[in-house]
């Protein structure tokens, strides 16, 4: 066996300092319920030579394996994920004088940034003696658990929302999962789980209610560190939020960066969701010190319909420990944006992604974003697997109109 050097320690649950051993499989901080966090001895390691070794490594997001943690390099499941291109788009007419960078993640295993945390968890799972794996999804997440879980020879089952996840369910059971739907959301599918799966012995993967999706995720911040080089990093990063975990990788990305020496400051972040469920962002507009429950939630970007994020306390840390800030946007704005990311920049983007590229002229016309900055767009999933006509047609029949009232829309 040969190690990965990973400085994994320990887990923490930041709403109560409980510490929890790393060494067994473990859910949500068994005193309060809340996430736990890993903790890694970055005093074992010198930032700069650290940073300086990278360039010798492979392509992918293991070459981070320090802070990782999966022990062993037999223990890896990988599908070569990560390193996705950052590309410098051309002036974006909405939000004049910005510099705008796109992460497109749609080029990863799996079609989005899913399988990020799905490569690290899995891994994880099986080395810990995990024998099956379970998660609610609104599909991404499904879809790169199924896979990470073929690969590493791990059954899973997957509950999704019935309505709409056709596509998703099909592609689920060509990698060998179980499908089970459920009426209703994400919420409704990650509560109809846990309770069929009692008993069971299987290993649940929902995201922050098990520690390690969040470590894969943050090699997002890792790359756009890395790759942004002498560049510095940008200003300010638009992330499309549904349960957080993105935003929360990322912060805890850059914070052990600092600690390491390796950056100064920390983009400001960005949460972006729908109008028809946004629950971060009215909590970061009342000032709440965590997220109520979305009412009637509705989207068409199926990955933003999250009503209740499981860890929001950790995501507004995120977002107001950068000074960063959120925004809302329509399904119609998202839509359109999908197609002038296609037309304008030759990006494929998801629904999710497309939001965030929507938001930049919200931003700029707060003045939140300003003229002369740096900003990152996160692209988390290609947009192939998605029909703007259905949309269209979707947006058609809840009253909503678009830009261009051509067609319409469904995930597949
Ligand atoms: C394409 C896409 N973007 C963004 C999100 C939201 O991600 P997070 O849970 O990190 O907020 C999802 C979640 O399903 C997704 O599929
Ligand atoms: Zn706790």
């Amino acid at each position: 066996m040969s190690a990965t050097g990973s400085l994994l320690t320990s887990l923490e649950c930041r709403a109560c300092c409980t510490q929890v051993e790393a060494n067994h499989l473990v859910g949500p901080c068994p005193t309060c319920g809340h996430a736990l966090l890993a903790v890694y001895d970055l005093s074992r390691v010198d930032g700069a030579q650290w940073w300086a070794a990278l360039s010798g490594r492979p392509r992918n997001l293991w070459r981070y394996r320090e802070l990782l943690p999966v022990q062993t390099m037999e223990g890896v499941v990988t599908l070569g994920e990560g390193c996705t291109p950052i590309l410098s788009l051309a002036s974006v007419p909405e939000a004049p004088g910005l510099g705008v960078l796109l992460k497109d993640d749609g080029l990863i295993p799996t079609g989005s940034f899913k399988a990020r945390g799905m490569a690290v968890a899995v891994s994880r799972a099986r080395e810990l003696g995990a024998s099956a794996l379970f998660a609610p999804s609104a599909g991404n997440a499904a879809v790169a658990l199924a896979a990470y879980g073929a690969c590493a020879g791990v059954p899973v089952r997957v509950y999704l929302p019935d309505r709409n996840t056709e596509g998703v369910q099909e592609i689920c059971r060509r990698y060998g999962a179980q499908v089970v739907t459920v009426p209703g959301t994400i919420r409704d599918a990650g509560e109809a789980g846990r309770a069929s799966e009692r008993g069971r012995g299987s290993f649940e993967m929902s995201t922050l209610r098990e520690p390690y999706r969040v470590e894969g995720k943050k090699t997002m911040g890792f790359e756009i560190a890395e790759q942004s080089g002498d560049a510095g990093l940008p200003d300010a990063i638009l992330y499309p939020t549904g349960g957080g975990t993105g935003l929360v990788g990322m912060y805890k990305a850059f914070q052990e960066l600092r600690q390491l020496g390796l950056c100064d400051r920390i983009p400001r972040l960005y949460a972006v969701q729908p109008e028809g469920c946004a629950p971060v962002v009215r909590a970061l507009r009342e000032g709440s010190p965590r997220v109520t429950p979305w009412e009637t939630p509705h989207t068409l970007a199926p990955g933003l319909l999250v009503p209740a994020p499981f860890a929001s306390e950790r995501i507004l840390e995120a977002v107001r420990g950068s000074h960063g800030g959120g925004a809302t946007v329509t399904d119609a704005e998202l839509v359109d944006a999908m197609v002038d990311l296609a037309r304008r920049h030759g990006v494929s983007a998801s629904p999710e992604a497309a939001a965030a590229y929507a938001a930049l002229r919200h931003l700029t016309e707060t003045k939140q974003l300003r003229a002369g900055e740096s900003v990152l767009v996160y692209n988390t999933g290609t947009g192939l697997g998605f029909s703007v006509d259905q949309l269209r047609s979707a947006l058609k029949g809840s009253g909503n109109s678009s830009r261009d009232p051509g067609k319409a829309a469904r995930p597949t």
